[in-house]
């Protein structure tokens, strides 16, 4: 028999279907038996009524174990009574497809480590699932304007010859005889593909961290989204495509999710009024002092207590939950942010903070070969032809338009989306210092 979706048995009362999904509660008793079936799209009561000897049925319901995969046929009958949906099957036939072991090894109180080694069962309940589905729209959403807006989509390497971006946080692996690094951010091909002529770049794809950071917003291994935009002015043409995305990315949220997410998490979806709020760093410096951060007034950049407090401030005056930090100190960003015409010590570049952490950084470039590689000696960086920046900085040389653009953590959207603890909860399967499995 064709399957029928749970979601869509109101529309089948009266006929006979087929179901097929897990064994989500058994309450067998001696008269009456129920069992309750969930998809991915719901849960239903079969509803069994035991016949004395001869009942096949009854003693096959007998034998289950929560979390079977089971085929369920039977007649769909409208039944105030039962509290889920008002309906039940009334089964001719079931089919075990697989039979679960008894004894769970997860449970509602199961602690997240566990859950992790069991994250497919884990994931069977619907709010943990939910994530995906957010994810399958957020994606969407952002691929969507991204091919209004004239991007062409890429997928850079993530191996490499040479470390990407800074020698530190990166993952070498054994390369036949020699040694190559996982791409910490697809940032220099992405400038590639500027200087090779491809306006616009977007790209989701993996990235990877050799960062010992035991956070909720961190993992080794994340799916960045990323921006490269050529020929802009500045930063703030950029932060305008970001925030026109991150629109975009909410109304389909809101429309399509918010009241799942608002039941499951008790998060509202909120979108967001363009434009963003933007501070400068001298600007949310000042206000974060006055708020009593960094007593000691040394910081340059903020710390996540900064972020979460700024986020809070701006929360509270403008009602918004984004804000764009503008400004950095160059001392803080990495040599390839340009700098404003006569302010060597800042960079025209920005993060983006949602409800407290940072989702995104983005900075026009430096595209003026000499400037850029003066940038990187500076940073005592080695700017040779033969050294690791070397196949990079040759980009420059051959004329280089004026760019742009950011990168933004995946899960960490999804995590601010839904308000889940911890990113471990916005990614199918964790990646982090002690946790490579399953
Ligand atoms: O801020 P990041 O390091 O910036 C870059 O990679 C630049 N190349 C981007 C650019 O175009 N200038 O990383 C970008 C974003 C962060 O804002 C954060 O959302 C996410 O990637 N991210 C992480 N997500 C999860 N785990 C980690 N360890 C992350 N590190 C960064
Ligand atoms: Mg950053």
């Amino acid at each position: 028999m064709v399957r029928v979706l749970v979601g869509e048995l109101a529309s089948a009362v009266g006929g006979t279907v087929t179901v097929k999904g897990w064994v989500e509660t058994l309450r067998l008793q001696s008269k009456v038996q129920f069992v309750v079936v969930r998809d991915h799209t719901g849960a239903v009561q079969v509803t069994h009524r035991r016949g004395g000897a001869g009942d096949a049925l009854g003693e096959l319901l007998r034998g289950l174990t929560v979390e079977s995969a089971v085929e369920v046929t039977g007649r769909v009958v409208a039944n105030p009574v039962v509290k889920l949906g008002g309906l039940e099957i009334v089964p001719e036939r079931v089919v075990v497809a697989s039979v679960a072991e008894p004894g769970l090894p997860i449970g509602p109180e199961t602690g997240a480590e566990q859950r992790m080694n069991w994250r497919f069962l884990d994931l069977r309940r619907p709010a943990r699932r939910l994530v995906f589905e957010v994810q399958t729209t957020v994606e969407r959403a952002m691929r969507e304007v991204a091919a209004e807006q004239g991007c062409t989509e890429l997928h850079t390497p993530k191996l490499m010859g040479t470390a990407s971006e800074s020698g530190a946080e990166v993952f070498e692996v054994g390369y036949f005889d020699r040694t190559a690094y996982l791409a910490q951010s697809p940032q220099f091909y992405k400038q590639m593909a500027i200087a090779a002529g491809i306006d616009r770049v977007f790209e989701v794809g993996p990235v990877f961290r050799a960062e010992p950071s035991f956070t909720s917003r961190h993992a080794t291994e994340f799916t960045g989204v990323d921006v490269e935009l050529a020929w802009t002015d500045g930063a703030e043409e950029v932060m305008a495509f970001e925030e026109a995305m991150l629109r975009r990315v909410l109304e389909r949220v809101a429309e399509r999710h918010g009241a799942e997410i608002e039941r499951h998490w008790g998060t509202p979806v909120v979108v967001p009024e363009l434009p963003f709020p933007r501070l400068t760093m001298a600007e949310a410096m000042q206000k974060l002092r006055a708020a009593g951060w960094d007593a000691e007034g040394v910081r340059e950049d903020l710390d996540p207590e900064g972020e979460r407090l700024l986020s809070a401030l701006v929360a509270e005056e403008t009602g918004h939950e984004f804000v764009f930090v503008t400004r950095f100190p160059a001392s803080v960003r990495p040599f390839y942010h340009r700098r404003p015409d006569g302010e060597p010590g800042l960079t025209d570049s920005f993060d983006l903070l949602w409800k407290g952490i940072e989702i995104t950084t983005g900075a026009q470039r430096e595209h003026r070969y000499d400037r850029l590689v003066a940038q990187a000696a500076e940073q005592g960086m080695d700017t040779g032809p033969e050294g690791p920046l070397g196949r990079y900085l040759d980009c420059f040389r051959y004329g280089m338009p004026p760019h742009g653009g950011f990168g933004l953590g995946l899960g960490r959207v999804l995590m601010q989306a839904l308000g889940l603890p911890s990113i471990r909860d916005a990614v199918f399967l964790f990646r982090g210092p002690n946790r490579l499995e399953p």
